[in-house]
């Protein structure tokens, strides 16, 4: 079977770097040289041009192309192909959090022609948007068939399940959205320690930027980076049972704790690296890795790229912590996948479902990709100190979902929040922020 990996798949915008620019996207599809077909396949693959998608194939869709999100990827698909030989093509839109990738998947669906199976977090964005338009198929059975009941924590199931009790997708793990990434050595050279709250942190700034250290890297060219910012600041202000409230309906979004998460960030902002608009969330990272900062907030994909790009050690070339105020509560984003009706190649979409939520898929892909299994039963051993320690605190820890990462909100609840973020960026006013996400509550949560 001829096996297509098209790894160069990619956002429209790098589309033509990639070389897709054919009039005829088929010609080259149907070149009868055989030392040229695979070639011209992968070349003339476009995510967003499902007549470019080899039709017998299994087109896995996702967002992880690059640095700290392809690894992984990749490796499922290699095992995946390894034990079932068939054609993949490998449809991913640059651009973290999904940035692109869900527009695209968006005309995709609408126009009706699902790829064979996408990435999608699990909550909201899952059962508001695709399962609440029938564009799902329930995988009750393939659960049954794989025994994956007990196999799961409850909160996952429950995350991908609709009040008829359909299952519709498979996670394939579990990241944590509340990690403050540190450069150790920073702060040994500023003589402090990593901060566990906010007065914390306010104190061990100013020591780090008097040694030319910055103290926060920030790196919002994409601005879902602010709305993931933000989310755990807000954790830190109200603690996570009114953090759920906020997301029910049934706290207030004008709250006075509410508005001081505006504030803090605002303070926690005034250190943060001037050229953060021009830089994405691995740029910033990496600002962490080189020790020309101190600190990062982002999810622990980042994790994934300290470890398996940059080659650093966890707990020697890099430290974590729960951000500021957040001990104690997990932000989770479980990556999960799905099967839309009219999938291409069902069978074969249904064994990479079989991959994905297997042992033998999980403990590969997870320590790659930065991120814990979603299984109970994953073999710690091959996960680093990192992936441990997180584990410990996922069985623990008070778990509430990521707004930033479709899980807490309704993706148009979600939308006004990212509205509001960015616009509270550009003006600061934390009292106006406060009213625009109490409006979208009102319109979206109650
Ligand atoms: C999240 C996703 C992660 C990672 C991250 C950065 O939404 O769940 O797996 O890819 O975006 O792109």
């Amino acid at each position: 079977m001829k096996r297509v990996l098209a790894l160069c798949a990619a956002a429209a915008l790098l589309l033509a770097a990639c070389g897709e620019a054919d009039e005829d996207p088929l010609a080259d599809l149907n070149d009868e040289d055989p030392t040229t077909e695979d070639e011209a396949a992968v070349d003339d693959i476009d995510p967003e041009d499902p007549e470019t998608i080899p039709g017998d194939a299994v087109e896995i869709f996702s967002w992880w192309t690059g640095a700290g999100e392809e690894a992984g990827l990749l490796a499922l698909i290699d095992m995946f192909q390894r034990e079932y030989g068939y054609e993949v093509v490998n449809s991913a839109v640059a651009g973290g959090a999904g940035t692109d990738a869900q527009a695209v998947l968006t005309s995709r669906m609408q126009a009706g022609q699902p790829p064979s199976t996408f990435q999608i977090h699990a909550g909201r964005a899952l059962l508001d948007q695709w399962v609440a338009a029938d564009a799902m198929e329930p995988l009750n059975f393939l659960y049954d068939e794989e025994g994956w009941w007990d196999t799961f924590p409850d909160e996952l199931l429950e995350m991908t399940t609709d009040e008829d009790g359909n299952i519709y997708s498979v996670p394939v793990n579990v990241h944590r959205s509340n990690v403050l990434f540190t450069n150790l050595e920073a702060f040994e050279t500023a003589g402090v320690e990593p901060p566990t709250t906010f007065e914390e942190f306010m104190e061990v700034a100013p020591a780090l930027e008097a040694e030319g250290i910055t103290p926060l890297a920030l790196g919002d060219n994409e601005t879902w980076t602010l709305l993931h910012t933000w989310e755990t600041v807000l954790l830190g202000t109200v603690g996570p049972e009114m953090y759920n409230d906020l997301f029910s309906g049934e706290a207030d979004w004008t709250s006075p704790e509410v508005v001081e998460s505006f504030e803090m960030m605002e303070q926690m902002f005034a250190y943060i690296n001037d050229d953060h608009a021009a830089r994405n969330w691995q740029d910033a990272a990496q600002l962490v890795a080189e020790g020309e900062a101190a600190m990062n907030i982002m999810g622990d994909w980042a994790q994934g790229y300290f470890s398996t790009d940059l080659n650093l050690e966890p707990g020697v070339d890099f430290g974590w912590e729960p951000t500021p105020n957040t001990g104690g509560s997990f932000i989770t984003v479980v990556d999960t996948f799905g099967l839309p009706e009219g999938a291409p190649n069902r069978e074969g979409t249904i064994d990479w479902l079989r991959v994905l939520g297997s042992v033998e898929g999980q403990d590969p892909f997870n320590p790659l990709k930065g991120s814990i299994p979603a299984r109970l039963d994953g073999d710690l051993s091959q996960y680093n100190e990192y992936g441990q320690s997180t584990y410990e605190d996922f069985q623990t820890d008070t778990l509430v979902p990521s707004l930033a990462h479709n899980s807490a909100a309704p993706p148009n609840f979600t939308d006004a929040a990212m509205a509001a973020v960015v616009q509270w960026m550009a003006q600061r006013d934390a009292e106006a922020a406060a009213q625009q996400l109490e409006q979208a509550a009102a319109d979206y949560l109650r």
